[in-house]
């Protein structure tokens, strides 16, 4: 049965009447018109499906969306502010660090939920936090080297 679900999604409140048992991932792209979340695995893993719920990435195929009621949704699309890239996207830009781009943006939302949690992070952080996130263009040197500039930018911001 239909129910009505409520949740904001990059600081905006939206109501969606659907089957609670939908993943996210579904809604977002189908639903709300969000296609920055990618659909590669629906299984979990992959990391191409990566959102922030309340700050901790999630993978968006694997959560129903009752789930989310009344919880913060951040996508990629709502990671700039006024029309500037978040530090995070200037840096993959900067060093590359993306070919296809299919991954890409699963794999910033990891890396913004792991800045939230640990502003500093070493290497090691970076790499073990997105161990999950499948990059099929083997980009992850120029990953690594861009989140950790942007861990810096953020810092200073
Ligand atoms: S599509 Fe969700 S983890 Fe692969
Ligand atoms: S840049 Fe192609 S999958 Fe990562």
């Amino acid at each position: 049965m239909n129910q009505t679900i409520r949740f904001t999604l990059n600081g905006k409140p939206v109501s969606v009447t659907t089957d609670p048992e939908r993943m996210l991932l579904w809604v977002l792209r189908t639903d709300l018109g969000l296609t920055g979340a990618k659909f590669g695995c629906g299984e979990g893993f992959c990391g191409a499906c990566t959102v922030a719920v309340d700050g901790r990435a999630v993978r968006s195929c694997q959560t129903p969306l009752r789930t989310i009621e009344g919880k913060k949704v951040l996508t990629i699309e709502g990671l700039e502010k006024d029309g500037r890239l978040h530090p995070l996207q200037e840096a993959f830009m900067k060093h590359d660090a993306l070919q296809c781009g299919y991954c890409t943006p699963g794999v910033i939302m990891t890396a913004w939920s792991l800045l939230e949690s640990k502003p500093k992070p070493t290497d090691k952080d970076i790499i073990d936090a997105l161990e999950g996130n499948l990059c099929r263009c083997s980009s992850y040197n120029r990953i690594v080297r861009a989140v950790r500039e942007a861990a810096g930018a953020v810092k200073g911001a």
